[in-house]
């Protein structure tokens, strides 16, 4: 068990507090994983009294489906306080600095920023300036979500900023996609087994395909989507993680700078070329709430890439995303080449790919597709799938932001962003998306823009849809 520690949270009452950091916190309480002692302090603008702040909890966890009448609910509670005060406010910080004081709060702190990043700036300012962020023998340390900028410029910027108020070792910037435990699982597979290492190589590998569809809109995310799109939304952060876990060389060790050197070196290797990129956007999307008339805003990328890295270089990598696409999945699927003397090669099924699939979401799974011999008197192939299933295994899926917030108060930098990773990810798609590219619209319910289709096609290849 972790000892006490203080967390507070700015913007308790965001969307990403009720729906992620709230039943995060619940499970890491229920796991027993912190001392009794913790402390959590939530900060919004409105007043709000204990009754009502216990009242939020109960609502907000009740739409997760936790249970708010068992001992864990009475001990998060006991734990929570609420202040209210605006973060941009340096008389605000005053007033949290007596509350710590008078309340004896521990002093190890994270302080949690769900609120908007326009707002970091004067939050970052307000806590080097008040001395809550400086630490002792006892640590201060800052949790941020993406956007961590929109280009290389204002995260370079947003860094800098970082850098001239906290030292990196502070700085947990989190991408959620990297909590994930099918994403974790990765490195587990390739450097627990050196029976498949081996054959990541471009002597046996064809391509690889990255697919993140998801079936519906942007709900009611119109502001903050239209001036992001899919490709800044989850392409820039998400999808390269999803890259980086498949295609980094092996780290020295297992070990926050080794791993993360690893990634930044695949993301400073990436080829950007914009004539391979393909831009979507929905029928329909220009009439969702708070979304430009004339939006030119991609719901939809696909694209295609290589690494300039000797154990990869040449091996195409083909990435697609959006929204409101045919099903909603996470996959990557390394598709084998087929050699000239395959024995079946006649046969029906003879031609067919072995495929490595990373299922990330759902059906969380592992499968190798190969070839066997269909039972019976004729000798002829059928594809099967040798298969992880996490199925039995669901219960033990930690969500990732109870997985990151715990690895935040452990002080485990190694599933977190340090700044030359966000920058290099900003790098390759500022050079990506450097020339303007056409935006083509697609249906609701489809695989995208034809576009796309014919981006894999021209190489003689397709699109596997594993709905
Ligand atoms: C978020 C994006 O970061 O990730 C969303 O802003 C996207 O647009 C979401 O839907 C996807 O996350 P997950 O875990 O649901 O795949």
């Amino acid at each position: 068990m972790e000892s006490p520690l203080t967390i507070i949270i700015f913007g308790i009452t965001s969307n990403l507090a009720k729906i992620k950091l709230i039943p995060a916190l619940f499970d890491i309480f229920d796991k027993e994983l912190l001392s009794p002692e913790t402390r959590i302090i939530g900060v919004a603008r409105s007043p709000k009294t204990s009754l009502e702040l216990k009242s939020y909890l109960t609502n907000t966890l009740e739409l997760k489906d936790k249970n708010t009448h068992g001992s864990t609910f009475k001990k998060l509670t006991q734990s929570f306080s609420y202040l209210d005060g605006h973060v941009d406010d340096p008389n605000f910080y005053l007033k949290l600095k007596s509350f710590l004081k008078n309340n004896k709060t521990p002093s190890r702190k994270i302080f949690y920023l769900a609120i908007s990043p326009d707002l970091y700036q004067d939050v970052f300012e307000n806590l080097k300036q008040s001395g809550l962020s400086s630490q002792d023998e006892n640590f201060t340390r800052l949790m941020i979500e993406k956007p961590i900028g929109s280009s290389l410029a204002t995260a370079k910027k947003l860094n800098n900023l970082l850098n001239k108020y906290f030292n990196e070792d502070q700085v947990f910037r989190l991408d959620h996609y990297l909590g994930k435990e099918t994403l974790q699982n990765i490195l587990a597979f390739r450097f627990g087994n050196e029976i498949f290492e081996q054959l990541l190589t471009p002597e046996h590998i064809d391509h690889i395909q990255i697919t993140a569809a998801e079936d519906f809109g942007i709900t009611d995310r119109g502001s903050y989507y239209d001036s992001t799109g899919a490709l800044k939304d989850v392409g820039q952060n998400h999808i390269l993680q999803l890259l980086t876990a498949i295609c980094m060389d092996a780290p020295k060790e297992f070990s926050n700078q080794e791993i993360t050197k690893k990634r930044v070196e695949v993301l400073n290797k990436l080829v950007a070329n914009s004539s391979k990129l393909v831009l979507g956007q929905y029928h329909g999307y220009l009439k969702e709430p708070n979304v430009s008339k004339d939006s030119k805003t991609n719901t939809f990328f696909a694209l295609k890439t290589t690494i300039n890295l000797p154990r990869l270089s040449g091996i195409p990598i083909y990435i697609r995303s959006g929204k409101n696409l045919k099903s909603s999945y996470v996959e990557i699927t390394v598709v084998f080449k087929v050699p000239d003397n395959r024995l079946f090669k006649q046969f029906s099924h003879g031609q067919t790919a072995n495929l490595l699939i990373f299922r990330i979401q759902p059906d969380e799974s592992i499968s190798l597709r190969i070839l066997t011999k269909k039972p019976g008197h004729i000798y002829q192939l059928e594809q099967n799938s040798l298969q992880l299933s996490y199925q039995d295994k669901k219960s033990d899926l930690t969500d990732p932001y109870e997985r990151l917030l715990f690895d935040a108060i452990r002080g485990d930098q190694t599933f977190f962003n340090d700044a030359a990773e966000v920058e290099a990810a900003w790098k390759f798609i500022d050079r990506l998306t450097q020339s303007k590219t056409k935006l083509h619209l697609y249906k609701k319910g489809s695989w995208g823009p034809k576009e796309s289709d014919d981006l894999i096609q021209k190489d003689g290849r397709i699109w596997i849809n594993n709905a």
